[in-house]
């Protein structure tokens, strides 16, 4: 992969840098987001693109980026991407959809406790140089209740360290879910507030879900109770959530997202929610840890190197899933084609017309789009290349030899 470069925007962690580089591809690397001109102008003769949330890569971009092959978005947003037009153009996007996923749960937990021990309120009685001991409204949380709504790769993961310190856990998630150790599965959002100490949110941003928590359903929550959202902003009503801990209804919330999100960071933070007592608002940082960004930054480079090696397209965001094995010394042809009947006979044809064996072959078709991986013997000449690349179907072909 000597004749490959990358540019990676955005400060990613160095491990990617390595993690390339070792792969003998030439590294470019930027600490800012790039936008517009500069963009383009730094993506000439660039087969990888590696960013973050800051640098969009919008449909103008990539029309005047001919040599991209692949994205890696190190995050796990992928709105700054026109992927349509990716898809389009037969460019694979990756991102790291579980690398920050322990770092969020890590923080649950610390709030679960913190909330149930009401620490920031003796924190903030003993800088306001107030002695307070009493034991009224903490409590340990071995024993108590903690219902998690929406049980998938975080929701599940903190049910097991949170029975882990004792507690008695029981979800609620609209999908099937394997429940983990004794974790209990509730048949209605409702019963899950009723009989829960703690509700944690760890739902997905699905339109349907917007809302979903209001004053009716902290209302289901047995008073004296605890809030954590450390999913999306616009889940919950903040309003009825101020309300219900003024009223005392609820003993505290922790909310790590909120509907909307300051730009960045130095920008005014207003939030109904503010200096409330027994609540902790942190600013969106549930998955920011440094060991996330090395995760990411080794997950999503490990993606774009299984693409560029392989062509394997496992976990990716726009193009169907493909893995499979390479065969020693076969030529590799990785053909998107449009999802159109036909496509692999003419694909067939002309190989066979080249005097080319297939020695395995897999396809996949998602939605508009259809993706071929085969391995042949023999020299895959540019006649072939040509033909197949002319295919009306063909949305893009490459070769990978050796
Ligand atoms: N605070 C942060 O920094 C941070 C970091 C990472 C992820 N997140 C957010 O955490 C949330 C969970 O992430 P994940 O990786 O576990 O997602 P996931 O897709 O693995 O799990 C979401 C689960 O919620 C379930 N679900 C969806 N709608 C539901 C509903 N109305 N009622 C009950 N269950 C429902 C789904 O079936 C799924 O099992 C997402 O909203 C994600 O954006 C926040």
């Amino acid at each position: 992969m000597n004749d490959l470069k990358a540019l990676l925007v955005e400060g990613i962690h160095p491990v990617a840098v390595d993690v390339l580089a070792s792969s003998g591809i030439e590294v470019d690397r930027e600490s800012r987001a790039l936008s517009g001109e500069e963009l383009v102008s730094r993506l000439a003769g660039v087969q990888v693109l590696g960013l973050r949330s800051g640098t969009h890569v919008t449909a103008e971009v990539l029309a005047q980026a001919p040599d991209l092959r692949v994205i890696g978005a190190f995050c796990i947003g992928t709105n700054q991407i026109d992927l349509q037009a990716a898809t389009e153009r037969g460019i694979a996007v990756f991102n790291a959809p579980f690398s920050n996923t322990r770092s969020v749960v890590e923080l649950a937990i610390a709030e679960i406790i913190a909330l149930t021990r009401r620490l920031t309120v003796q924190d903030d009685a003993m800088h306001a140089g107030q002695w307070r001991k009493s034991a009224k409204g903490s409590h340990e949380l071995r024993g108590r209740r903690l219902g998690i709504v929406g049980y998938g790769k975080i929701g599940s993961q903190l049910s097991v360290l949170a029975e882990a310190l004792g507690m008695h856990v029981r979800f609620f998630d609209t999908a099937d879910r394997l429940a983990l150790g004794n974790a209990r599965r509730c048949a209605t959002l409702e019963e899950l507030l009723g009989d829960s100490d703690v509700v944690s949110l760890h739902v997905d941003g699905r339109p349907g879900n917007s809302g979903m928590f209001g004053d009716a359903q902290f209302g289901l929550m047995p008073r004296g109770a605890v809030f954590l959202n450390l999913s999306r902003g616009f889940l919950v009503d903040h309003s009825a959530l101020r309300e219900r801990i003024v009223s005392g209804h609820l003993a505290g919330a922790a909310v790590d997202v909120f509907p909307n999100e300051p730009a960045g960071p130095g920008d005014p933070f207003e939030s109904g929610l503010r200096g409330l007592p027994n609540v902790i608002l942190t600013p969106h940082v549930g998955g920011s840890t440094e060991e996330a960004q090395q995760d990411i930054g080794d997950f999503v480079a490990g993606k774009l190197l299984g693409y560029l090696r392989a062509g394997a397209t496992g976990l990716s965001v726009n193009l169907p899933e493909v893995q499979l094995p390479r065969l020693d010394g076969a030529t590799r042809l990785l053909l998107l084609h449009r999802n159109q009947p036909g496509a692999l006979a003419h694909l067939a044809g002309v190989l066979a017309d080249g005097g080319l064996n297939v020695e395995q072959q897999l396809l996949t078709t998602s939605g508009t789009v259809g993706y071929a991986v085969t391995d042949v013997r023999g020299t895959v000449g540019d006649g072939v290349v040509d033909q197949l690349r002319g295919l009306p179907e063909t949305i893009r072909l490459d070769v990978l030899t050796g």
